[in-house]
């Protein structure tokens, strides 16, 4: 099938679909098929990742950067994962915490192995992992 808009019909009981139009109106969709487009696409991404399949992504980290080592195993992570970092950027929050952005492109398991090895090294605070689609 080509990209071509293809127009179905969809039936849904009355009281879902009140609250499907109030949820798509709080999120800031146009319209029913722009906001039924972006769940299909949210589940299709939800459904590679957890299936090892291509996804981009971002993996944001907060740390302390006093703290022994947390500098250099981090550094040796990514190293370690070069072949899905696309590129990383460092923010100095403050006097003491740096944040640091990495995005990643490849299999899930993959990116999902990266962003666990960050989140678990000694002087992380916080880390996420956020996971699109890969562009397909
Ligand atoms: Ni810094």
């Amino acid at each position: 099938m080509n990209n071509k808009l293809v127009r179905f019909g969809v039936s849904l009981e009355g009281e879902l679909l009140r609250r499907f139009d109030a949820f798509i109106g709080a999120e800031g969709y146009d319209n029913r098929s722009q906001a039924i487009a972006g769940l299909i696409r949210k589940e299709f991404v939800s459904d590679s990742f957890a299936h090892g399949g291509p996804v981009a992504g971002a993996v944001t980290l907060v740390y302390d950067h006093h703290k022994r080592e947390v500098v250099n195993k981090l550094m040796d992570i990514q190293h370690d994962h070069g072949g899905i970092i696309i590129s990383s950027q460092h923010v100095h929050l403050d006097h003491d915490n740096c944040l640091e952005i990495v995005a990643v492109k490849g299999p899930g398991a993959k990116v999902k192995a990266l962003a666990d090895a960050l989140k678990s090294v000694k002087g992380v605070k916080h880390a996420t992992l956020s996971v699109t689609c890969s562009g397909k």
